[in-house]
């Protein structure tokens, strides 16, 4: 398989303009993004309010990509169903707080969609060790999550490389990825760590060039390096 193949791009809306969320949406999809990342927030869990399954509903009509939905949110649970009426196909869910993670996970797969686990920078990897087998991705958070345009953590690097040590061995087919201050310079680093889809969102949309013009750079900066550990 070829690194383009192997390295998955995914906007992040959180850094979209609003009022021109399908245009910026419909322009990343043409330029080859590889899902939507949704960035959902409510203020408890993280210090920050963003948007919820009124958005994803209107996404759906307007673009045929798959739609992330990572959950910032303090009970996921309770809100499975009704963002998977509104359309997203799967679930970013965190470790952190979440007493019944492997239920969560279950119900996600009941339903149908895709599940991952998320796990912040002050948490390790060992966390993972049980619920790795059950799961489609796993999201290593390369800043404190709750805003967009934060720098790029470098202590993570290591951790990203232990995730893919770890998903190598028992379970080679789920996803390594990160999210927070991936841009041009950093996104190699992660790939070079083993991780394979990138969220982007200031790196993507607050791009003086525009929406197409950072998502090739992006890419092209990413591929060869992706693997380089792991080989
Ligand atoms: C942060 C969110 C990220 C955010 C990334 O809590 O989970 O998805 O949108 O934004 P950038 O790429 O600007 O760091
Ligand atoms: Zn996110």
């Amino acid at each position: 398989m070829k690194n383009e193949e192997v390295v998955k791009l995914a906007p992040s809306i959180l850094a979209a303009d609003f009022a021109r969320l399908g245009e910026q949406v419909a322009e990343a999809q043409k330029a080859g993004a590889d899902r939507i990342h949704v960035d959902v927030m409510d203020g408890h869990f993280v210090p920050n309010l963003s948007m919820g399954a009124p958005v994803v509903q209107s996404l759906r009509r307007v673009t045929s990509l798959p739609l992330e939905t990572h959950m910032m949110i303090t009970n996921p649970d309770l809100f499975l169903e009704e963002f998977v009426a509104a359309g997203s196909d799967s679930f970013l869910v965190h470790w952190e707080g979440n007493y019944n993670l492997d239920r969560t996970v279950r119900r996600i797969k009941e339903l149908g969609k895709r599940a991952g686990v998320v796990i912040n920078p002050a948490t390790p990897a060992s966390v993972l060790e049980e619920i790795l087998t059950e799961v489609d991705l796993v999201l290593v958070m390369t800043v404190n999550p709750g805003f967009g345009h934060q720098h790029f953590l470098h202590s993570t690097l290591s951790k990203i490389q232990r995730v893919r040590r770890m998903v190598d061995e028992v379970n080679p087919r789920c996803e390594v990825e990160v999210d927070g201050g991936v841009d041009e310079e950093t996104g190699p680093l992660a790939a070079a760590a083993g991780a394979n889809v990138f969220v982007a969102g200031s790196s993507i949309f607050g791009d003086k060039e525009g929406v197409t013009t950072a998502m090739d750079s992006l890419r092209a900066n990413i591929v060869g390096r992706q693997g380089v550990v792991r080989a």
